[in-house]
C-alpha cells in the first residue's frame, strides 16, 4: 500500500529538508520576539463554518466522533489562536507575538503546490492596531526568505488593502451587495481567463463598462491616478505609507502594491499580502493580512491581529529549483570495529563511554571482517573510526585512524575518550 494521495512518507532526506525549514522558521520568529505556542489537531467543526469562509469549510476534514460530536481536522491555525488568546486576553501582555508550526488538513484538489496535509509556519501580533504591527509582521515573512538565501529577485511581497480596494469599488460605482463576488473574481483574476473573469463580474451585477475599467485596473499599477476619489485616495495613501515602513527596514526591493490580491480567506479587514515566487511559477509560498472582528467574533475579545501563514509545500520547492538545499550527508563522530568476538565486550564498553560524552557512535551488530566494518564507516561518513584488537588490548590501547586525513596511531585506552572529543571540538571536527 502507499501513503493517501497528497499525504507525505517523509524519508531522512526528506526529514533533513523539513528539519532545516522548521529550524530556519525558528531561528527567525525569535529574532523579532516571537513565542511558540500549539493548538488541538482536532477542533469542533463550528470553529470554522462561522468565520473562515467557504473556500475552507468546501475542504474540510470532517467527522462525527464517537461521542457524537461534529469535529474537523484543522485546516488553518487562526481560529484556534483567536480562541486560545481570547480566553486568555486579560492575563496576557499586549501585544502578543506567538508563532506556531502545526500540520494542516485541507481536502483540495491536489495540483503542484497543493496537498492535503502540510506544515505551515503560523506568526501573529495580536493586540494591536497600528501600521507598524503590519509593517513587523511583512518584514518578518521577508525575512525568513532571506534566512533560506532568496532574494527580491527570487520573491516577491503583493501588498493591498482590503479597505483600499473596497474605497476604490465605490469609487466606480459598484454595489456593496457585489464586493463579496468582485473579491472572489479578483483572487483568482491571475489564473483565469480575461472573458471568464468578465462573464463572472457581470453575473455578479457590475455593468459591462465597470467590469471592462476594473479589468483593466488588474494589470495597471497606477490606481491612484485612475481612481481621482478623495477617499480612495486617502486609504490608498495609509497603504503606500505602510510600503513605506518597509522599505525604511531596507526591505523595499521586496514589496509591489497589487490590488487584485484579496485572499480568499473571509475574516480579513485590513491590509492583506502574499509572498509569490518571482517568476510567478508556482503559487503563493505565504499569505497573511489583518483581521481585527475574529477575536471578537470567536471569543468575545476585541484585540486587533494580523499576521501570515507560510507553508512548507511550495517553498521546499522554491528552494529546490533555486539549489539552496543543503545535501543531505547524515554522518556520525566515531565508528567502532573490533578484530575479534572477544575485542566486543571492550567495544561495547567504549561505545557507550563516548555516548555518555556526547559523541555519535556506531558499530557492526554481528561479527564481520574488519574491512567490512570499516565499508560501513565509509558509508556512515564517519569523521574517525577506533579499532580494537586482542594485542592492542594487552597493551591497554587501541588504535585511532583518522578517515579523513588517513593517517593511524596508537592511543591508550585511558585516553582515547578525551581525545576523541578534543579532536571533535576541534576545528576540523
Ligand atoms: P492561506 O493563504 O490559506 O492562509 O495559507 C497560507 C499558506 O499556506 C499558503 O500561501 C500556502 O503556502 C500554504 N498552503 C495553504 N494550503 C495549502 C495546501 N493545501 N497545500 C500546501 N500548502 C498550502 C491561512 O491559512 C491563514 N490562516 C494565514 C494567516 C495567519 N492569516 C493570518 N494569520
Amino acid at each position: 500500500t502507499t501513503a493517501l494521495p497528497g499525504f507525505r512518507d517523509f524519508y531522512p532526506e526528506d526529514f533533513a529538508l523539513r528539519a532545516r525549514i522548521f529550524e530556519v522558521w525558528r531561528r527567525v520568529a525569535a529574532r523579532y520576539g516571537f513565542e511558540e505556542y500549539d493548538g488541538p489537531p482536532l477542533e469542533p467543526l463550528d470553529l470554522y463554518t462561522q468565520k473562515s469562509g467557504e473556500e475552507i469549510v468546501g475542504q474540510l476534514y470532517e467527522f462525527t466522533d464517537k461521542g457524537d460530536r461534529r469535529v474537523a481536522l484543522r485546516p488553518e491555525m487562526t481560529p484556534s489562536l483567536a480562541r486560545m488568546v481570547a480566553a486568555r486576553a486579560n492575563g496576557l501582555k499586549k501585544p502578543i507575538r506567538w508563532f506556531s508550526i502545526p500540520q494542516l488538513f485541507r481536502y483540495e484538489r491536489q495540483q503542484r503546490g497543493r496537498l492535503k496535509e502540510h506544515f505551515q509556519l503560523n506568526c501573529d501580533l495580536i493586540g494591536d492596531s497600528s501600521p507598524l504591527a503590519d509593517a513587523e509582521i511583512i518584514a518578518l515573512s521577508i525575512d525568513v526568505m532571506r534566512a533560506f538565501g532568496l532574494t527580491e529577485r527570487d520573491v516577491k511581497v503583493r501588498l493591498s488593502d482590503r479597505r483600499v480596494l473596497i474605497a476604490a469599488l465605490k469609487a466606480l460605482g459598484i454595489r456593496d451587495d457585489a464586493h463579496g463576488a468582485v473579491f472572489g473574481v479578483l483572487d483568482k483574476v491571475a489564473r483565469t481567463a480575461t472573458d471568464r473573469s468578465h462573464g463572472a463580474l457581470t453575473e455578479a451585477g457590475l455593468t459591462t463598462s465597470q467590469a471592462d475599467t476594473l479589468l483593466s485596473l488588474t494589470t495597471s499599477r497606477d490606481w491612484d491616478r485612475q481612481i481621482p476619489d478623495e477617499q480612495f485616495l486617502q486609504v490608498y495613501d495609509s497603504l503606500q505609507k505602510l510600503h513605506g515602513a518597509v522599505d525604511g527596514m531596507g526591505l523595499g526591493a521586496f514589496v509591489e502594491i497589487d490590488l487584485t490580491i484579496v485572499r480568499g480567506l473571509a475574516y480579513y479587514t485590513g491590509t492583506v499580502f502574499e509572498l509569490f515566487d518571482a517568476g510567478r511559477t508556482l503559487r503563493a509560498i505565504c499569505g497573511g493580512g489583518r483581521y481585527d472582528n475574529l477575536t471578537s467574533a470567536i471569543g468575545g475579545v476585541e484585540l486587533g491581529a494580523v499576521g501570515f501563514g507560510m507553508g512548507d509545500v511550495v517553498l521546499g520547492e522554491l528552494l529546490k529549483e533555486k539549489g539552496l538545499v543543503p545535501a543531505h550527508a547524515p554522518s556520525i563522530d566515531v565508528f567502532l570495529a573490533a578484530i575479534t568476538a572477544e575485542d566486543m565486550p571492550e567495544l561495547l564498553k567504549l561505545a557507550h563511554e563516548l555516548r555518555d560524552a556526547g559523541v555519535r557512535v556506531e558499530y557492526a551488530l554481528g561479527a564481520q571482517q574488519v574491512g567490512k566494518q570499516l565499508k560501513l564507516a565509509d558509508a556512515r561518513n564517519a569523521r574517525y573510526s577506533v579499532v580494537i584488537g586482542p594485542d592492542d588490548r594487552e597493551k591497554h590501547q587501541v588504535i585511532l585512524k583518522d578517515l579523513r586525513a588517513k593517517g593511524q596511531m596508537p592511543v591508550p585506552r585511558a585516553e582515547i575518550v578525551t581525545e576523541l572529543r578534543k579532536r571533535l571540538a576541534g576545528a576540523d571536527g
